[in-house]
């Protein structure tokens, strides 16, 4: 094995976290017009919550070459999007959780209103840290991230999550909900990443999207698993809620060992998607791992 001083995933996932968590502390320095609003967002966005979705944005637009300066308002905005998505996952309307990062959710700390709308503010906050940059390809950026948020990614995937309660939709039809609910916000980080140093044409941003698509879809399938297989502490959240609510998962498909293996398989696919970026991968090799190995 060829010796590398190459950083570890872990002192690179920690530079990550460090850079992204002090991007989204800043928003709040402003005096809040209402405090409790901003408590909630805050409580949603800031305690706890691993931070994938920035170190996405981080590693891919490292492998091609972007400067980390660069990549802090694309990493920051997916993280808002994403945290705002989990409020609104938790409400009684939809999963209706009272656990999230091992803490109380926004609508049990606050109140239902105010995780609505606290959801509803750190969704356009995305929005206005991604416009602050003067990037060449902003336009594109904010693109990708309102195409993967929206109609035609999470909240479609959203939707048709709660269409299928207490249903039996086939391998397919799960596949193609999870890539919604869960990918699209998955290939959006790497696609972002990728942006700031590339334009669209380049090849290696097609890579970078199967990579996503693929680890995007082992994701959740390891989210399901997790449910089944992980307890409530670890998790931060209740284990056992999707069997309780009737969803249909990979694991309630294809049986805990089918759903692992097929997990295995896509990032397996993730990997070899990542040749022709040669080395400069092999961060976001070692992260497909993680997004199995993962015990929350
Ligand atoms: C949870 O995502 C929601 C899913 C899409 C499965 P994460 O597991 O990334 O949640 P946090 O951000 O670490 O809390
Ligand atoms: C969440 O899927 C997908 C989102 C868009 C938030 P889940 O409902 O399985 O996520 P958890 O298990 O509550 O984190
Ligand atoms: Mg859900
Ligand atoms: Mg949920
Ligand atoms: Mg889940």
């Amino acid at each position: 094995m060829v010796a590398t001083n190459a950083p570890s995933l872990t002192a690179l996932r920690q530079a990550s976290n460090a850079r992204v968590d002090a991007t989204l502390n800043a928003l709040f320095d402003e005096r809040a017009v209402v405090p409790r609003l901003d408590n909630a967002m805050r409580h949603g966005l800031l305690v706890g919550g691993k931070r994938l979705r920035p170190l996405l944005v981080y590693l891919a637009g490292q492998a091609l070459g972007a400067r980390n300066k660069d990549l802090d308002a694309p990493a920051a905005a997916i993280e808002l999007i994403h945290a705002y998505s989990l409020i609104h996952d938790d409400l009684p309307a939809m999963d209706d959780d009272d656990l999230r990062r091992g803490q109380p959710t926004v609508h049990i700390a606050y109140d239902e209103a105010t995780a609505i709308l606290a959801g509803d503010a750190l969704q356009t906050l995305a929005f206005d840290v991604l416009a602050r940059t003067a990037h060449p390809r902003l336009g594109s950026l904010i693109t990708t991230l309102a195409t993967a948020s929206g109609r035609e990614g999470m909240v479609a995937g959203q939707a048709l999550d709660l269409a299928a309660i207490g249903g039996h939709p086939d391998v397919d039809a799960l596949a193609y909900m999870h890539a919604h609910k869960t990918g699209a916000l998955i290939v959006a980080a790497v696609r972002m990443g990728g942006l700031i140093a590339v334009d669209e044409s380049d090849p290696r941003l097609n890579a970078l999207t199967r990579y996503a698509r693929a680890i995007g879809l082992a994701f959740q399938i390891h989210d399901d698993v997790l449910d089944v297989t992980g307890d409530t502490v670890t998790l931060g959240k209740t284990s056992g809620a999707d069997a309780a609510r009737a969803k249909p998962t990979y694991p309630s498909l294809l049986g805990l060992e089918g759903a692992q293996q097929k997990a295995r398989t896509l990032i397996d696919e993730a990997i070899a998607a990542l040749a022709p970026l040669g080395e400069q991968a092999a961060p976001l090799a070692e992260l497909a791992h993680y997004m199995i190995e993962r015990d929350h």
